[in-house]
C-alpha cells in the first residue's frame, strides 16, 4: 500500500476529486480527515468516512471553510489531536463560476481567490508547521491545466490556479531542506459536480471532448491515483513541480 499509516487531510472531500482521493487514500492504508464546507455537504462527508472506516478510528469528517483562518487552525489542530500528527495535506477545495472579466463583481473575484488560493495558503501554513517539526510531510495542491492555459470567462479561476503554481514552487523551495515536499496535480476536464454546467449540455460537452486527445472527460479516480502516488514515498524526489493529468488537453489538439 502506498500510504500505510499516513495521517492525511483532504479539503473539499465530500464530492468529486476530493471524495475519490479520500477513498483512494483509505484503500492505500492512510488515516483520513474528510474536510467539508457546510451543513449541506455533511451527509456526503459522513458517508465517505463510513465507507472508509465505520468505527471512526481511521477516518473522520471535519467542517471548515478553508478561507476562514480560525476554522483552518481548528481543523489542523483536530487532525493532529485525533491522528497524532499530519503527514499529507491535499488542498483540493475549489470553486469556479463563468463570467466575463469586465462584468465580474468584486465579490465573485474575491470569493474564488479566497477559496482556491488563500484557502490553500492557510491550510499549508498551519499543516506545514507540524510537518517541519516532524521533518516529514507532503503538500499536494489541486491546481488545474488553467495554471498555464488561459480560459476566457474564468479570469478569477485562472488567477487562482496560476497563483497556486508559484505558491507551490516557493513553498517547495522554503521547506525542502526540512523534509517537506510540495507539488501540484493539474487535472484537465474531469467528470465532477464542478463541471455539471458542461456535462448537462450535450453540445458543450462535445466541444470540450474535442479539446482532449483521449476524447473523453477524466474520472475523479484517475486524479486520485495521481495524488496517491504524489503523496507517497514513490514520489520522494518530486517537489516544486506540477503533475499534469489531462488526457492530453495541454497539447492544444485544436491548434493546427
Ligand atoms: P467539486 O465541486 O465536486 O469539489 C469542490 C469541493 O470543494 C466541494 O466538495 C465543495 O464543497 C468544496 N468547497 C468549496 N468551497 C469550500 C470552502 N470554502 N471550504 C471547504 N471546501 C470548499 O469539484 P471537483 O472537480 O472535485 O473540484 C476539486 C478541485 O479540483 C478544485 O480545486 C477544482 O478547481 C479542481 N479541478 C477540477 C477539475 C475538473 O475538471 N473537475 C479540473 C482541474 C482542477
Ligand atoms: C475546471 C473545469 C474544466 C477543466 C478543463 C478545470 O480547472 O475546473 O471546469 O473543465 O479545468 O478546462
Amino acid at each position: 500500500m502506498l500510504l500505510e499509516g499516513r495521517r492525511t487531510l483532504i479539503t473539499g472531500a465530500s464530492s468529486g476529486i476530493g471524495k475519490a482521493t479520500a477513498e483512494r487514500f483509505g484503500a492505500e492504508g492512510a488515516l483520513v480527515c474528510v474536510n467539508y464546507f457546510s451543513d449541506k455537504e455533511k451527509p456526503d462527508a459522513q458517508a465517505v468516512c463510513a465507507g472508509l472506516d465505520p468505527s471512526g478510528a481511521r477516518a473522520f469528517a471535519f467542517q471548515a471553510d478553508v478561507g476562514d483562518e480560525q476554522q483552518v487552525t481548528a481543523m489542523i489542530a483536530a487532525v493532529v489531536d485525533r491522528f497524532g500528527g499530519i503527514d499529507v495535506l491535499v488542498n483540493n477545495a475549489g470553486i469556479e463560476k463563468q463570467v466575463a472579466t469586465l462584468e465580474m463583481p468584486l465579490e465573485m473575484w474575491n470569493a474564488v481567490l479566497r477559496t482556491n488560493l488563500t484557502g490553500a495558503f492557510l491550510c499549508l501554513r498551519e499543516a506545514g508547521k507540524h510537518m517541519v517539526a516532524q521533518k516529514r510531510g507532503v503538500i499536494v495542491n489541486m491546481s488545474s491545466v488553467h495554471e498555464f492555459i488561459p480560459w476566457p470567462g474564468f479570469a478569477h479561476y485562472c488567477a487562482s490556479k496560476g497563483g497556486m503554481k508559484l505558491l507551490t514552487q516557493t513553498v517547495a523551495r522554503e521547506l525542502a531542506a526540512q523534509g517537506v515536499r510540495c507539488l501540484n496535480v493539474a487535472p484537465g476536464a474531469i467528470a465532477t459536480p464542478i463541471n455539471d454546467f458542461v456535462l448537462d449540455d450535450a453540445e458543450a460537452k462535445h466541444q470540450v471532448e474535442e479539446e482532449i486527445p483521449l476524447g473523453r472527460f477524466g474520472q475523479p479516480e484517475e486524479i486520485a491515483g495521481a495524488v496517491a502516488w504524489a503523496a507517497s514515498d514513490q514520489a520522494a524526489y518530486v517537489t516544486g513541480t506540477t503533475l499534469v493529468v489531462d488526457g492530453g488537453m495541454s497539447t492544444y489538439p485544436r491548434f493546427i
